[in-house]
This record gives structure tokens, C-alpha cells and sequence, in this order.
């Protein structure tokens, strides 16, 4: 007697394959949002298509010569490390963190991963509770946690309280239900808006978190790439409850390196050991040569500060040339104050839109890819209403290692002229003077 149970074909078409039985928190969900419109625009430009990509979220300069250095020296590196990271590395991160933004911490309340995004990831999955978004929001935060089967509560931000979340929102959102476990990422300088907070806001949202024991997951990943270079750490606010997340990708522009970290306040060791043991069962440690590397990125140098203060240079006067183009087409925008991201809405242009059948973000941003070859993400990725009509451009099609160079011999102190940015930033300059007219042409 036969003991197969079926040999029909199962729904990819395969003969006597196993049938397709995917976990049902992960049916129905798409690649990330960021990586398709990134492939997309490759797929066009192999086509032979122009495509100006301001979909992905990378860094457009180069990783510190020092850093990549170190990581040339320390390639034979070959071992396992520990779970938590290499510990000269998380002596340096809580260094650096103690200097640079006040968090009182020691190497041991540093975790190191592959990517904070991972780290991101292994947090929901070990903490039982909601988890608090406020829109508009990196796009990943929201697909994690439906991966993982935790809830999700959107508080959405409004452009007249410059896309920030007021503590009210969040007092709201807890009052009804105080004691309910719940994180809140707060993501600042924010993806995709490019808003941060001053010590005040801060100050506001912390005495709420701390009221409700609400743990605050503290993004902070373009902290460096505040455009002024001022930003503060809601940690020192919040001590008791708040993780910090950054790593190397955004300041360093070391996306693919993959090295992110959590420091986490003491009280919290809890969670961070809890981490490090499904990391034990998971990913087992971070890229060795990538963590000796990541030792020299944290340390104190004038290399190091002289890179920043240009990338900040550069993207702050980039951010204010694309921000008066935009104004001048009668686009509602704000001003950038740190990061790389613009997030205009176009309702201004809502009633020609409907004339051409454009009525969502998703509409906008195909039309817009189609018809001028502008890759840019729409509003709903971000957790806005698909009607909305807003959406992300990251301003980084532009060769970053150029522009640093130039910069360098540009004096101290002074922001970028129209030379200089149609010289080495012409990408993104190019691209949104393109979209203004395609939207005026409508
Ligand atoms: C707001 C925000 N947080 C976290 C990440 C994840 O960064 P990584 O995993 O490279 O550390 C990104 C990357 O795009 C981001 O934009």
C-alpha cells in the first residue's frame, strides 16, 4: 500500500514537492519597501532608463579611510566572537556614548549585532508587548513586529507640530490602559522626515514613558548627521527605560558592513541577556574583521570629526537648495534638521493629480518612476494614509567622495553656493528641479 499522500502538483506547479505552508505572520508580506524600489530602479536602468535613485536610504560617502584601514589589518580575523560583541568594541561604543551623548553606561550594557535592525528584531521578539509607532515611520519597524505577532498602535504626527509626536499622544494612548507592556520607538533624527527634538521635547516625552514604565527603543542611527551637529540623547532622560540604537551604517556609511548596537540602562540587563541567547541560537556573533574594524570608528578622532562636519555641510546645504526648489513650486515641506530624507506632501497639486487618476501616494510615486524616471518611496510605506499625499526622497544620488573632497578645501563655516552644489551634488538637485516641472506640467 502507498503511503504518499497526494501526488498532485503543489502551487508553484512542482510534482510531489511539498505544499506551500508559510507561517501565517509572514503570508501576505512584500520585500521591504526601501530594497524593491531599489531593485526596481535597477531593473529600469538595466532597461536603459535614466533613473535618479532616492528610494534606498544610503549614505552617499565613502567609510572613513582610518576605518577602512583597520578593517584591511584586521581581515585575517577569523574567529567567533562573543555573542554580545568583541569587548574592546563595547568598551569603546559606552566611551563614546558617556562622551558624545551623556549615556551613563559600561561596555556591559553594549550589545553588538548584525545590523540594529536585527537588533530591532530580536527585542520584539523577546519582550511580550505592544509596540508604539509614530507616523510618519521607518519602514520596517511595523513589519517586524507583524512578523513577530505583537500589536501595533500608529500614533500619527502632524505637520503643523513639524512631524513630531507630542507627549499628550502618548499619555492618550496609555491612559486607557496603563499598566500594558509597551515599547515606543522613537526615531530622531527621524526616516523619513528628518525632524528631531529639542532637550525640552524630549524632556516631555520622557516624564510620559516613565509615568506609563513604557519602554523607549531610542533610534538614533543619524544622531551624528544632525545637521548642526547637536543632537541630544533622550537616554539621559529616561535612564531607567530607554535602549539606545545606532551603528555604523548612516554616519559612517557603512550600510553593508552590517554592524549595529543596543546600550541598554542596567535595569534592563534583563532584556538584553535574553537577546544575546536567541542571538546564541540565530546569527551566534557579528563579523569579526567588521567589529575590530568598528573599534577605531568609536574612538576619539580628528579624521572622524573633520568627515562628519563635511557630510553634515554638504547634506545641510543640499537639504536647503532641494527645500526652496521645492517651496517655490508651492510644495508644503519642512526643513530638514539632520539625516538625509525630505518628506513634501503634494496636496497642493491634489485636484490635477485626480485629473491624470493619481489619488494615492502608491499612484504618485508609480507615475512619477514612470514618467521621469524619479525613484522615490510613497507616504504609505511610511504608515500615512494611503491618500495622503506625501512621500520620501532620500537625497543621496550624489558622489559623496567628491563633494567631501571639495568641501575640504571650501573655508569653515560656510554653507555650499549654487557652484558647488550643481558641481557635486547635482543628482538630487537635478532630480527635484525635474519633479517640480513634471507636477507644474500636469
Ligand atoms: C530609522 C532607521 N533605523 C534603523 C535602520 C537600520 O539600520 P541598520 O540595520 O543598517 O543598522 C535604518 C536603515 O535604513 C533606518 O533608517
Amino acid at each position: 500500500m502507498s503511503h504518499k499522500a497526494d501526488n498532485s502538483k503543489n502551487a508553484m506547479g512542482c510534482d510531489l514537492a511539498p505544499n506551500i505552508q508559510l507561517n501565517l505572520n509572514a503570508r501576505g508580506l512584500s520585500p521591504s519597501a526601501t530594497i524593491a524600489i531599489n531593485e526596481r530602479s535597477n531593473q529600469l536602468m538595466k532597461q536603459g532608463l535614466e533613473v535618479h535613485k532616492m528610494g534606498l536610504g544610503q549614505s552617499p560617502f565613502p567609510v572613513p579611510e582610518i576605518i577602512v584601514n583597520e578593517l584591511k589589518r584586521n581581515a585575517f580575523q577569523k574567529d567567533y566572537l562573543p555573542v554580545k560583541g568583541l569587548p574592546e568594541l563595547r568598551h569603546a561604543v559606552a566611551e563614546h556614548h558617556n562622551r558624545t551623548f551623556k549615556i551613563d553606561c559600561t561596555g556591559e550594557d553594549v550589545l553588538i549585532g548584525p545590523g540594529s535592525k536585527e537588533l530591532m528584531f530580536l527585542l520584539q521578539l523577546v519582550y511580550y508587548g505592544d509596540i508604539i509607532i509614530p507616523t510618519p515611520a521607518w519602514v520596517s519597524y511595523a513589519p517586524q513586529a507583524q512578523i513577530i505577532g505583537r500589536q501595533i498602535k500608529l500614533l500619527h504626527t502632524r505637520a503643523e507640530n513639524g512631524w513630531r509626536l507630542i507627549p499628550e499622544q502618548l499619555d492618550e494612548l496609555c491612559k486607557s490602559d496603563p499598566s500594558r507592556p509597551r515599547i515606543l520607538v522613537l526615531n530622531y533624527p527621524s526616516n523619513p522626515t528628518g525632524a528631531t527634538y529639542s532637550l525640552e521635547e524630549l524632556q516631555g516625552i520622557a516624564e510620559i514613558a516613565s509615568k506609563y514604565r513604557v519602554i523607549l527603543l531610542s533610534d538614533e542611527i543619524y544622531g551624528k548627521l544632525h545637521h548642526k551637529g547637536e543632537h541630544h540623547s533622550i537616554a539621559p532622560l529616561y535612564p531607567e527605560g530607554t535602549i539606545y540604537s545606532g551603528g555604523l551604517s548612516k554616519w559612517c556609511g557603512a550600510g553593508g558592513w552590517r554592524l549595529g548596537l543596543f546600550v541598554f540602562p542596567e535595569c534592563l540587563r534583563w532584556l538584553q541577556d535574553a537577546m544575546a541567547v536567541v542571538a546564541s541560537e540565530t546569527f551566534t556573533s557579528t563579523s569579526a574583521p567588521i567589529q575590530y574594524a568598528a573599534v577605531r570608528a568609536f574612538q576619539e578622532s580628528e579624521d572622524i570629526d573633520q568627515y562628519l562636519y563635511q557630510a553634515r555641510r554638504i547634506l545641510k546645504s543640499v537639504a536647503g537648495k532641494l527645500v526652496s526648489l521645492f517651496k517655490n513650486s508651492e510644495i508644503d515641506i519642512l526643513s530638514p534638521q539632520g539625516g538625509f530624507y525630505l518628506f513634501p506632501d503634494f496636496k497642493r497639486y491634489e485636484e490635477r493629480l485626480k485629473a491624470r487618476s493619481i489619488t494615492t501616494s502608491h499612484e504618485f510615486c508609480e507615475h512619477l518612476l514612470e514618467e521621469t524616471g524619479i525613484a522615490i518611496l510613497p507616504g504609505k510605506d511610511f504608515g500615512r494614509a494611503p491618500e495622503e499625499l506625501t512621500a520620501r526622497l532620500a537625497y543621496v544620488n550624489f558622489d559623496g567622495k567628491a563633494a567631501l573632497e571639495a568641501a575640504n578645501l571650501i573655508p569653515a563655516g560656510q554653507l555650499f553656493d549654487d557652484d558647488f552644489l550643481y558641481s557635486y551634488c547635482s543628482g538630487p538637485v537635478a532630480a527635484v528641479e525635474k519633479l517640480c516641472d513634471w507636477l507644474k506640467g500636469l
